[in-house]
């Protein structure tokens, strides 16, 4: 027996139980001290009420032999029709016109941004931004596939464009971008369309953050650029957008038009998930299913706005200390510049000594996050303004 090797190459620790286990050890040494966590992207408000009703009336159907359900319906990739149809009416309106069949409903964007390269070559050459989610570099790794990383710096405004003379046959991009918050604008996701078309790539669109997107002139789907259904996958989740980040629920499009070697992709993926997925629970799924609703859009905006809050409050906070930062506007992650020249592991502890307040290192993310930090607006009110009093008086007291 020969155990997968590739594991071997991966750092100790995936990021966030490594921010996780030094703040346990830290809480362990001061016990009384309020920590306050603007690390992970972990939602803080509960469930919209919209939500909470339509799981309530789900648990009830399973309560009766006439509407209890097993197994979801083979013929729809396991996700329920009137799911499906409300991630088709919400694309309708950003002007994509989906079939029942591109829709596959998902436990979530982190599990099919890996399961997903089950249907790739592990001797593709994929290209991740540096910084990114450091899920989809893990994953590769996993598989021992050859990484190429595209730098994203002040200088492009953390949004790399394509290289021609680089060669790449799986392109993962995010946007709004995790951890950086920046956003490509149509014209630049354009140009990754090109790429990927001229060199018979297939990209792979993370777009868990699309919700928080407030410029209407910014994309909010790979899928609102022509051409993009014949070289792009896009991968959503519910987590952010409707606080289902336990609840676990997203979806992922694969159109019929995406085509490699005279296979389709839609095709393979739908075999892979039929043999590797059983699906998402039927009380999620109608969970899921309020959230796009004219209700739920409104609950869930109302959620938005509360987090668009606490990142105005965070950009106060930042501005009046007079230190860079990007994100915050269309995004829920702020990316800040680390005071001092710190290096991101130094102001993670000096944040966390001095303020008691936790956010993640930009090194987590990519060598090229090296000397930044991310905070999150996902907190309460309450909390985040209580950190940016910390942070005003550590970083302030510190100026003067
Ligand atoms: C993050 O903090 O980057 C995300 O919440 C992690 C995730 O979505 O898995």
């Amino acid at each position: 027996m020969k155990i997968n090797e590739n594991h071997l190459n991966l750092k100790e620790s995936y990021l966030f139980p490594l921010v996780a286990s030094k703040v346990a050890a830290y809480q362990e040494r001061h016990p009384g001290e309020k920590i306050i966590k603007l690390s992970i992207g972990d939602v803080t408000l509960p469930l919209a009420p919209v939500i909470i009703e339509a799981m309530h009336r789900a648990v009830d159907d399973m309560s009766k032999g006439a509407s209890f359900k097993g197994y979801g319906p083979d013929a729809t990739r396991y996700g329920y029709p009137n799911l499906i149809d409300s991630v088709a009416a919400a694309y309708a309106r950003k002007g994509v016109s989906l079939g029942r069949e591109e829709i596959f409903i998902s436990d979530g964007a982190k599990c099919d941004l890996g399961n997903i390269l089950d249907i790739f070559s592990e001797d593709n050459v994929v290209l991740i931004p540096d910084p990114v989610y450091p899920a989809y570099v893990d994953a590769n790794i996993m598989a021992g596939r050859k990484i190429l990383f595209s730098c994203a710096t002040e200088e492009n405004g953390f949004l790399p464009m394509p290289n021609d003379e680089i060669k790449a046959d799986i392109i993962y991009i995010c946007s709004p971008n995790n951890p950086t918050g920046a956003v490509y604008t149509k014209e630049q996701l354009r140009a990754w369309v090109a790429y990927a078309r001229s060199n018979d790539a297939v990209i792979l669109f993370d777009a868990a953050y699309e919700h928080f997107v407030s410029d209407p002139a910014l994309p909010r789907s790979i899928f609102e650029v022509e051409g993009a259904k014949e070289c792009a996958i896009e991968i959503s989740s519910y987590s952010k957008t409707a606080g289902f980040t336990g609840v676990r629920c997203g979806y992922t499009v694969v159109p019929k038009e995406l085509e490699r070697g005279g296979v389709s992709l839609n095709r393979l993926w739908a075999r892979r998930q039929t043999t590797k997925f059983n699906g998402v629970s039927y009380i999620t799924q109608m969970g899921a299913a309020a959230v796009f609703t004219e209700e739920g859009e409104r609950q869930i905006a109302a959620n938005i706005a509360y987090y668009r809050e606490n990142a105005k409050m965070i950009a106060g906070c930042l501005d009046a200390l007079g230190i860079w930062y990007t994100g915050g506007k269309n995004s829920p992650y702020l990316w800040m510049k680390c005071p001092e020249g710190m290096t991101s592991w130094q102001f993670f502890d000096y944040l966390l000594e001095n303020a008691k307040v936790v956010g993640t290192p930009g090194s987590g993310f990519g060598r090229s996050g090296e000397g930044f930090f991310r905070l999150t607006a996902f907190g309460t009110h309450e909390n985040t303004a209580e950190a940016c009093r910390r942070i005003t008086e550590l970083l302030g007291n510190a100026k003067s």
